[in-house]
């Protein structure tokens, strides 16, 4: 079967009514300082200020939909073997009915120790030595502790400063065998992430949906404009084009089988 990876951000889910980041007038880094609510120091200095952050972003994406684009990307798995790698935090790929979807920045569906092993990578750090993660039906509150040591309990998103899991050589392996590879909705400008643009340049077929494409994409068909404008387009192309090709000839049996 032929294989789609998508790369989204926050774009992607900007017409459901979540903001981007960075957009020039309703980015949340506009409105919040990173160094405020989304470091580790921000967390030991003011933790129920972090904890408000997230639980006014969990509310948010409680109240959005799937939009056309999430639909259209969970379209695609009817034809493809589809694997998404987002940033976002939000669960709208799923909702949308998308099967396998890479959250690299975590999820507002999940809560973790705040001394998650995670949190410091493989190479580690003995301070950080407890393995409680849990799905989360509300956001977590200050006073709710880990059941296995203790610690306050926090939000199971990645902050600036934190490890990121990349699975390298999982994305290496798969970007040789994929035929399509759709950046939609990122700035790229956040990394180890964006790194995966230049991972996934041996993809066959690259395209990237974005009013505002990062500079760079070499070898990339770039759709400017909203993700929802394109990518139903896009994924009505990609599945049409599936059926155009001619079904390969049936196995004729010889005479001596
Ligand atoms: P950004 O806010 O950096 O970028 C959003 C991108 O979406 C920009 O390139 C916009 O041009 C584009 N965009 C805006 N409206 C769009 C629309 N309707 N359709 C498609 N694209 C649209 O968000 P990310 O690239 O996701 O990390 O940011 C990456 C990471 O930085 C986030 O995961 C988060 C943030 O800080 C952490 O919190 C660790």
């Amino acid at each position: 079967m032929n294989r789609i990876v998508t790369f989204s951000g926050a774009g992607l889910s900007k017409e459901s009514g979540i903001p981007t980041f960075r957009d020039s007038k309703d980015g949340l880094w506009h409105h919040f300082r990173v160094e405020d609510v989304a470091t580790r120091e921000a967390w030991l200095r003011n933790p129920e200020l972090v904890l408000q952050f997230y639980e006014t972003r969990w509310h948010n994406v409680q109240s959005c939909e799937p939009n056309a684009a999430h639909r259209a990307i969970a379209s695609l798995d009817r034809s493809y073997e589809v694997i998404n790698i987002t940033q976002n935090v939000d669960d709208l790929l799923e909702r949308a009915g998308a099967k396998q979807v890479i959250h690299l920045h975590g999820s507002l569906n999940a809560r973790k120790c705040e001394w998650h092993h995670s949190i410091v990578g493989i190479k580690g750090d003995s301070e950080f030595h407890c393995d409680y993660r849990a799905t989360q039906t509300a956001p977590v509150k200050l006073g709710e502790l880990c059941p296995k040591c203790g610690g306050q309990l926090r939000p199971d998103v990645v902050w600036f400063g934190e490890a990121v899991d990349m699975q390298w050589n999982y994305f290496q392996m798969l970007a040789g065998q994929t035929d399509v590879f759709i950046g939609v909705g990122t700035s790229g400008q956040v990394e180890p992430a964006a790194s995966l643009l230049s991972v996934f340049r041996k993809a066959k077929e690259k395209y990237f949906i974005d009013p505002e494409p990062p500079s760079g994409l070499s070898g990339y068909e770039r759709l400017k404009g909203s993700a929802c404008t394109h990518m139903p387009e896009l994924a009505h192309g990609l599945i049409e084009r599936l059926a155009d090709v001619d079904p390969p000839p049936r196995y004729q049996s010889s005479e001596s089988d």
